[in-house]
């Protein structure tokens, strides 16, 4: 169906909506006036639901929306329908494909006897359900966090074109300027502050064939996660996001089927491999607009906190304090993703592995905090509900919060849902007007024993649930 028919559709329902309950005014219940025009729109909604799973519809300022394109032509009849639904505080309706006659009828109903105005939107579902209304949810104001996760996969996409773009010109000789990678840290760095969650969730994004350049970009956000989490200073803060989106530009100077190889490397090979640092370390003294702190954290990326690694320094040679963190971030993207070597561990396995060589080749300082950065449970961590339901953390909990949010992928008795549902695990109690703790993490449950579902695709249902 084209937008043009969809358009046409949704004026037709709600002129049909409205005409029921005026007439609800005047007529009863069961009276053709009333029960014409919703059995009208059903029969139409039908098509719509033909090839889609729901229509969402939202109220913004007495404006109707959908799909973010607001329809100008309604009539005034119209518009006194729309006030009705802003007046009780309806901020966006939801048809689910399933919807029925009855449910309609419903719906009508409610809109025609509520009294109440200003109703929260959580409150209208309960009424809605109450009064049997199984096909039609009214959607929470959640546009702003729905903005923030479509803005947080344009920042990630950027920062993965720069990357991209930067190892393609190294390839080819060239010096890139390191202007862009500047722009990338800092766009990621405000992403993170504005939604951190929304941002942390994209680097579950494990493309098998895109490797270096997802978990270069990983690294970075990652990374800034960390140095925001040390409160380091903006500059700094740049510094440590730049070398960790540039760390390993060095493997662009070894063989592709070096880097490409699967399996053990033999000694030959790996001396080989070691090189990456140092290379990386000239690249970037090169390259415009890349401070020297930059430069040394690359050269350092690999060093080891006990320093048995490489390259090889002398004793006088003094780290850059912040060279730890990018180890740390480097070690928790490499062991969650998935290598023709090895099979991907899950957040909370690679945070147990993490805390075991904190002190040898991590800094268990910043192991440390990087633990408390991702939470008890970080996103992207597969948990089973006191409700035994099973769903995935999508939000951490932060500092002063209590609730974390999970995207419920299996009912009570584990059969699959086929909207997953994000909720929120403190919820507000409107009739009490106190925090509840509906649903609660009962421990961490082995992902492999469920089907997959594409991470990118669960975030997305999980910004727009
Ligand atoms: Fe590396
Ligand atoms: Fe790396």
């Amino acid at each position: 169906m084209e937008r043009r028919e969809q358009e046409f559709l949704i004026t037709k329902l709600i002129r049909a909506l409205g005409t029921s309950l005026k007439n609800r005014g005047i007529y009863p219940a069961a009276h053709p006036q009333v029960r014409n025009p919703v059995e009208k729109i059903h029969k139409d909604l039908l098509l719509f639901f033909a090839d889609r799973n729901e229509l969402v519809l939202v109220i913004t300022d007495g404006t109707l929306v959908f799909e973010g394109v607001p329809i100008f032509s309604l009539t005034s009849s119209l518009e006194t329908f729309m006030d009705r639904l802003g007046m009780i505080g309806v901020p966006a309706i939801i048809f689910d494909k399933g919807l029925t006659v009855g449910d309609i009828d419903i719906f009508v109903r409610f809109l025609h006897e509520t009294k109440e105005q200003g109703l929260t939107p959580k409150r209208i579902q309960e009424l809605l359900e109450q009064a049997g209304a199984a096909h039609i949810r009214v959607k929470p104001m959640d546009e702003e966090e729905e903005d923030d996760y479509a803005i947080a996969h344009q920042v990630y996409d950027n920062a993965i074109s720069v990357v991209v773009s930067i190892l393609r010109d190294v390839r080819l000789g060239r010096i890139p300027s390191g202007a862009e990678s500047e722009q990338v840290v800092k766009d990621i760095s405000s992403m993170l502050t504005r939604n951190r969650d929304a941002m942390l969730a994209l680097t579950l994004i494990k493309n098998f064939d895109e490797y270096t350049y997802n978990h270069s970009v990983n690294v970075a956000v990652l990374s800034l996660a960390i140095a925001d989490a040390m409160s380091l200073p903006g500059e700094g803060k740049v510094d440590v996001g730049v070398a960790g989106l540039l760390h390993d530009i060095g493997k662009t100077q070894l063989a592709l089927e070096l880097i490409r190889k699967p399996g053990t490397l033999t000694a030959k090979e790996f001396e080989e491999i070691k090189k990456h640092p140092s290379e990386g370390f000239l690249l970037l003294t090169k390259m415009s607009h890349i401070r020297p702190s930059s430069a040394y954290m690359v050269l350092e990326h690999h060093m080891r906190f006990d320093r048995s690694g490489y390259p090889l320094q002398n004793p006088e040679h003094r780290v850059n304090p912040n060279s730890n963190i990018i180890p740390v971030a480097d070690c928790y993207d490499a062991l969650t993703t998935m290598r023709s070597y090895q099979k991907a561990r899950y957040p909370q396995q690679a945070l147990e592995i993490m805390t075991k060589i904190a002190g040898k080749s991590l800094d268990p300082e910043i192991v440390s905090i990087f633990l408390k950065t991702m939470g008890a449970y970080p996103v992207g961590t597969m948990v089973r509900l006191n409700t035994m339901e099973i769903g995935v953390v999508s939000g951490s909990a932060h500092t002063g919060e209590k609730g974390q949010k999970v995207v419920v992928l299996f009912d009570r008795n584990g059969n699959p849902l086929p909207c997953p549902e994000q909720v929120d695990l403190v919820e507000e109690d409107q009739a009490t007007e106190t925090e509840t703790e509906r649903r609660t993490i009962l421990g961490t449950v082995n992902p492999n024993l469920y089907p997959s579902m594409p991470s990118e695709s669960l975030f997305l249902s999980a910004a727009s649930a």
